[in-house]
């Protein structure tokens, strides 16, 4: 409805009463069309974008209120105002039911008219008003499906479903999330993806992961302490909970969460209150837990590594991301996005793919995943400066060859530890994250191990 222009049907068989209507409608600039029977008044609303019809109710070819109803289950946006005759009141009660606006009683006077008119006007604003809401609601979650896809590179059905899930851990403000998936998978992304497009997107997202904090250290990390609760305590320290109260605590590597540390968390989720190291009051906190792990929880459990009960408290929705070998029709669009994004942060031209390096990728399995892919396509970068991408600059990692280890007789453990070591790693391009990956153990134990045998890159690739 354009504000002032609103286009009026007068329905009357009554000739003198409809031409006083229409010209008194003119002269208030609305445009107006007239009808004198249902058949004609049909036509008109079939072809004309009429806001408002004046409708009286005994027409020559039929009862008006028939047309009431057949407008408002066909055209449910056209106000209707009833013209009522003396003795018709239980018409007009009917009328009123079926979903008019207002009715006016005959004779009415040109103030009556007016007085429809506003009603019926601030009732199409307010209407009007709430269509535009629901249409700004609805871009913003359509804004927020595109966000999400412009992050969330992928078009299998199976990473779809994962964006679905994340669209719904998205929507609530308060659901505890688990996401599950091997090293490189997108986990770290997905949680930020939830809290960012979640009614705590104004607040903290604070990442913490429990493998690279000392465990002496985590309980005071998380809850904060008194100064002088221990000898490192010199100040009053706030705990995570409360810094990243209102927010999402993002607890990364959650495997790797002591088990005393647990049972301290469990409660203070489920009590939604801390209480710092070494101190005697309670703080509320109002907080979201997203996890995150590329372990088999349920596992750890039965080997009383894990609490059950810690277990279900952070697991309401579990979100697993497969790997990519797992959904090789992903691997296209990762490829295309990640060339884009290093040809812009490199500020190199877009190189053309050839499709062979496609299929070459389809078919290997990725160890370190949507990570690993990334990689390949940085260091093809570095390789080649030519316009297009061929296979050789992706250096496909072959598989482990054992046949290398059967071939040295030796059984000492220590020696094949540095072979196989050796062997990760250069058929691996010397990559420890994936050299990490093959051996099943972390890059930070690979190097530990590294250095035990004294084996340096250096050294490799001279
Ligand atoms: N579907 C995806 N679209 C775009 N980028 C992705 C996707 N999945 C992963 N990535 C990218 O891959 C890298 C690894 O992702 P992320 O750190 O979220 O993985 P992770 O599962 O937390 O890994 P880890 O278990 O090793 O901590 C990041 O650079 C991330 O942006
Ligand atoms: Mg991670």
């Amino acid at each position: 409805m354009q504000d002032d222009n609103l286009k009026i049907l007068v329905i009357e068989d009554d000739q003198e009463i409809s031409k006083k209507l229409s010209s008194y409608f003119q002269k208030k600039d609305f445009e107006v069309k007239t009808a004198a029977s249902l058949g004609e008044a049909s036509i008109i609303l079939n072809e004309e974008n009429i806001n408002v019809c004046f409708l009286d109710l005994i027409l020559p070819d039929g009862n008006g209120l028939e047309l009431l109803k057949h407008i408002k289950a066909e055209h449910p946006d056209i106000e209707v105002i009833i013209m009522s005759g003396f003795g018709t009141m239980d018409s007009v009660i009917e009328g009123m039911r079926y979903g008019a606006i207002d009715y006016i009683k005959k004779p009415f006077s040109f103030y009556d008219i007016d007085f429809a008119i506003s009603r019926t006007r601030r009732y199409l604003t307010i209407q009007q008003k709430l269509i535009d809401t629901e249409n700004r609601f609805s871009l913003i979650g359509l804004e927020l499906e595109n966000r999400i896809e412009r992050q969330m590179i992928g078009k299998s059905a199976i990473i779809n479903k994962v964006i679905d899930l994340v669209i719904l851990a998205g929507q609530d403000r308060d659901i505890n999330v688990l996401i599950t998936g091997e090293n490189g998978t997108g986990k770290e992304i997905i949680a930020r993806i939830i809290h960012y497009s979640s009614a705590r997107k104004d607040q903290p997202f604070f990442p913490v992961n429990s493998a690279a904090t000392p465990e002496s250290l985590l309980e005071s990390e998380f809850f904060g302490h008194r100064k002088g609760s221990f000898t490192d305590a010199r100040e009053d320290k706030k705990g995570l909970f409360e810094k990243t109260n209102g927010g999402t605590l993002f607890l990364d590597e959650i495997a790797d969460m002591p088990l005393t540390l647990q049972s301290k968390l469990l409660r203070a989720i489920e009590e939604k209150k801390v209480k710092p190291v070494g101190g005697d009051k309670f703080t509320e906190v109002d907080i979201r837990i997203i996890s995150a792990t590329n372990r088999n929880i349920e596992q750890m459990i039965v080997e009383n590594k894990f609490r059950r009960d810690f277990y279900h408290r952070i697991n309401t929705l579990i979100i697993h991301i497969p790997p990519l070998r797992e959904r090789p029709e992903d691997i296209e669009p990762l490829l295309k996005h990640f060339t884009a994004f290093f040809a812009k942060q490199k500020n190199r031209p877009l190189p053309e793919i050839n499709p062979e390096v496609i299929e070459g990728l389809k078919k290997y399995s990725f160890p370190g995943n949507v990570r690993e892919l990334k990689n390949m396509v940085e260091r093809a970068f570095i390789i080649s400066s030519n316009s297009v991408f061929k296979s050789a600059d992706f250096l496909i990692p072959a598989k482990i060859n054992l046949s290398q280890i059967d071939a040295d007789q030796s059984l000492n453990l220590e020696e094949n530890e540095r072979r196989i070591i050796q062997i990760a790693l250069s058929q691996s391009n010397y990559d420890q994250q994936l050299a990490a990956n093959y051996l099943g153990i972390t890059r930070q134990s690979l190097i530990r191990r590294m250095k035990k045998h004294q084996i340096t890159l250096d050294k490799i690739l001279k």
